[in-house]
């Protein structure tokens, strides 16, 4: 036993500056399945209440869809409960590689590998394929799990602008004689932003300038673009993205799971060298089943797709007419801004108060004095549910001297 007075004082120490800046991540339980209409439990303790979840990343309404739930149950009885593998031991099911075939097919690219989550995928992707002689030039704005996985390669790394594609010609143009390869990584749609990476721009960039293209589209995979195939389909350049991770995790199903999808010799080598994919569980048959049966769904239709498009642009526009700051863009992520930390959170508890489950967002998830709400929309949303959201913020805008009279401004 180690755990020394001085390291304890000085993670109370730090707690207690988290907290007194108002940035304690403070959970509250959910005591009913994932969906639109949910039971929290908050403050801890207290009876559990309904409220509506604007908050999830369950764009397509999935996550408790009877369908995928159904086809969860069949794995399970067919395939029992877990793996107790990994991949190359003994932790492939045929079900395995179908899934990596369709969504490899969805996403229109050649070949297509799992991995237990996309984090596990973007941690796993850079050192494979980069070493000191190679240059990494990612976006200001990438998701943590791509910064992390850039951490473990040894390649050089540079960064330019959030999404301003001239910076990184710059950036391109100064190490195209300096480096063995070069690799662009960008998210497609930015998490905590909500805003498209003008991904036709940088994808022209990366075929002048001759380096690989990378896309997290986490964010977009199931419902951007005119069939949900992504930015990529979005921003008509399907056949000119390198490579997509992606993940299981949000609106194919919410489960859990991730994945590389791109060339074949790319996902071979991933297969073969990709430590978290050779050092971790196989993706279980319960969520494989689920998300075949979700690819059945997002195949035949774009239904849910295009009710989430027009979710999002009636929401956007009733917060806009009420005054609120929101971050401009298309995607189902609108981030209400309120800046100071503390105030973001107050809203986050009013709203609850209000039967509105939200979330403030603050330091480190994005940066200081840029707090947020972020709220998100569902396919599963009803236009009456999203109204009833737009005047919780409005009563609690007013009470906290966001928007009205008397109102700070931004
Ligand atoms: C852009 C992006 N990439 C990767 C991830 C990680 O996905 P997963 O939950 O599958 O690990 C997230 C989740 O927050 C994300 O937003």
């Amino acid at each position: 036993m180690a755990y020394t007075k001085e390291l304890r004082e000085r993670l109370q120490q730090t707690l207690k500056e988290v907290d007194e800046a108002g940035l304690t991540k403070d959970e509250r339980y959910i005591k009913s399945a994932q969906g639109v209409e949910i039971e929290v439990e908050y403050p801890l303790g207290s009876p559990a209440r309904k409220v509506l979840n604007f908050c999830a990343n369950n764009y397509l309404g999935l996550a408790s869809h009877p369908r995928v739930v159904e086809a969860a149950h069949k794995g399970l009885d067919e395939r029992g409960y877990g793996m107790s593998s990994v991949r190359f031991i003994c932790g492939t099911q045929d079900s395995h590689n179908m899934l990596e075939e369709r969504l490899a097919e969805f996403l229109g690219l050649p070949a297509a590998i799992l991995f237990a989550s996309c984090f596990d995928a973007n941690a796993a992707f850079f050192e494979v394929f980069f070493g000191k002689e190679d240059v990494i030039i990612s976006d200001r704005l990438i998701h943590a799990s791509l910064i992390d996985g850039i951490r473990l390669c040894e390649a050089q790394r540079d960064t330019y602008k959030n999404s301003d594609a001239e910076h990184l010609e710059k950036k391109l143009q100064m190490w195209q004689d300096k480096a063995r390869s070069m690799c662009v990584v960008t998210d497609g749609v930015f998490s905590m932003d909500g805003m498209i990476a003008p991904l036709d721009r940088i994808a022209e960039l990366c075929e002048k300038y001759g380096a690989l293209l990378v896309v997290d589209d986490s964010h977009a995979t199931g419902f951007i673009g005119k069939t949900g195939r992504g930015t990529h389909e979005h921003h008509n350049v399907m056949d000119k993205v390198d490579v997509i991770t992606t993940t299981l995790g949000k609106a194919l199903g919410g489960a859990s799971g991730g994945l590389v999808a791109g060339p074949a010799e790319i996902v071979n080598m991933l297969r073969n060298r990709g430590r978290p994919y050779l050092f971790s569980n196989a993706v279980p048959p319960s969520v494989i089943y689920g998300a075949l049966e979700v690819m059945d769904m997002l195949s035949g239709s774009t239904a849910l797709r295009d009710t989430l498009e027009a979710n999002a642009a009636h929401f956007r526009k009733r917060m806009e007419a009420a005054g609120f700051t929101l971050v401009q863009g298309e995607s189902p992520i609108v981030p209400v801004m309120f800046g100071d930390a503390r105030l973001a959170a107050d809203m986050a508890r009013s709203m609850l108060d209000e039967g509105i489950y939200v979330i403030g967002f603050s330091h480190p998830v994005v940066p200081m004095g840029k707090a947020r709400i972020r709220v998100q929309l569902s396919a599963s949303h009803t236009t009456e549910q999203i109204d009833h959201c737009v005047e919780a913020f409005i009563r609690c805008g007013e009470r906290h001297g966001v928007i009205g009279k008397g109102a700070a401004g931004g």
